[in-house]
């Protein structure tokens, strides 16, 4: 599986195994309303893709590294370049973090090392918006490497403990491999409009992981009943088309019940889905969540 170099929170990485499994084959256009960090598409198997996210610094982001596709090299240049310069850690070059920091903090020696540097590039990104270069590094760097902004539309995240370490790098090759073979189209539009938007065709797929209306997340914010059902509406117009899709959602979570979404499910077929809510250190603590893929093939 690959894994996306954005390392999106709430990913469908560590679940796409089994959505794989329910997934159809020989499909000609995968459509992504909620592609988010893009874990899903870059582990799907199409002839082209469309991938869309309200999310605007996701896809410029995404259109970004698609920049570089063929030209990778230049990429990696400027990024370390920028690494260097900022003074940052990054393990993949073998820049690292003195042994006497590590044992004097040792869970937080990265964040405690990039402190000042990710102070800099994010003092920097303010400045002048328009460098993704610096965007992905505050992301590549900063708390559970996430984008966000306050009112005034400057990124404030704290730094994260992590750095440029091998992950990162293997994941930033398997996005390149991708983009460099296949035809990938990114939009930045709400939902509707980009679902209204599409001349659909057979063979089309379209997958869509949106906020859960039960659940707590950054994205969340703004996603509320009228938008699950505006989005319920939309999938039963393209089931009438007879365009087959996938919905992932969860019905229960920390005693939360989504009436609207296992109503509406009855018209299709639902599959179970093993939630990473699920704690993998000590199955028996589990947080009440049935995770589920709703189809209408
Ligand atoms: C659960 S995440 C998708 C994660 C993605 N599947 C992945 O693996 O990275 C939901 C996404 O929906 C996006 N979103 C929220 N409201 C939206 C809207 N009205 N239209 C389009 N995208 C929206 C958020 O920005 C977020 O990226």
């Amino acid at each position: 599986m690959n894994r996306s170099p954005f390392f999106y929170v709430g990913d469908k990485y560590k679940l796409m195994k089994q959505l794989s499994g329910y997934f159809p084959h020989d499909v000609n256009r995968l459509i992504e309303p909620f592609c988010g960090g893009g874990s899903v598409f870059l582990n799907f198997h199409a002839k082209n893709y469309l991938a869309n996210d309200k999310n605007k610094h996701m896809i410029k982001l995404h259109k970004f590294l698609k920049s570089y596709a063929n030209n990778r090299n230049s990429f990696y240049k400027k990024l370390e370049q920028q690494i260097k310069h900022y003074g940052l850690s990054a393990s993949y070059l073998g820049i690292m973090v003195s042994d006497e920091l590590k044992s004097k903090h040792k869970k937080t020696y990265y964040a405690v090392f990039n402190k000042n540097a990710y102070k800099a590039v994010k003092d920097d990104f303010n400045k002048n918006k328009n460098d993704l270069l610096l965007l992905y590094i505050l992301l590549i760097y900063g708390f559970n490497h996430m984008l966000r902004f306050n009112s005034s539309g400057d990124f404030n995240l704290p730094v994260g403990n992590v750095d440029y370490n091998k992950n990162v790098r293997t994941a930033l090759d398997a996005y390149f491999d991708f983009i460099e073979s296949n035809e990938i189209v990114f939009s930045c539009l709400d939902f509707v409009d980009f679902v209204k938007g599409i001349t659909f065709e057979s063979g089309d797929f379209v997958y869509l992981d949106p906020p859960y209306l039960i659940s707590k997340c950054e994205y969340n914010k703004g996603w509320d009943e009228k938008c699950e059902s505006a989005l319920l509406n939309l999938l039963d117009e393209l089931n009438s088309k007879g365009i087959n899709f996938a919905l992932s959602n969860v019905f229960n979570h920390k005693g939360r019940s989504n009436e609207m979404v296992i109503e509406w499910s009855k018209k299709y077929k639902v599959k179970p889905v093993k939630s990473n809510y699920i704690s993998y250190y000590d199955n028996t603590i589990k947080e009440d969540t049935t995770e589920v893929l709703i189809t209408n093939y």
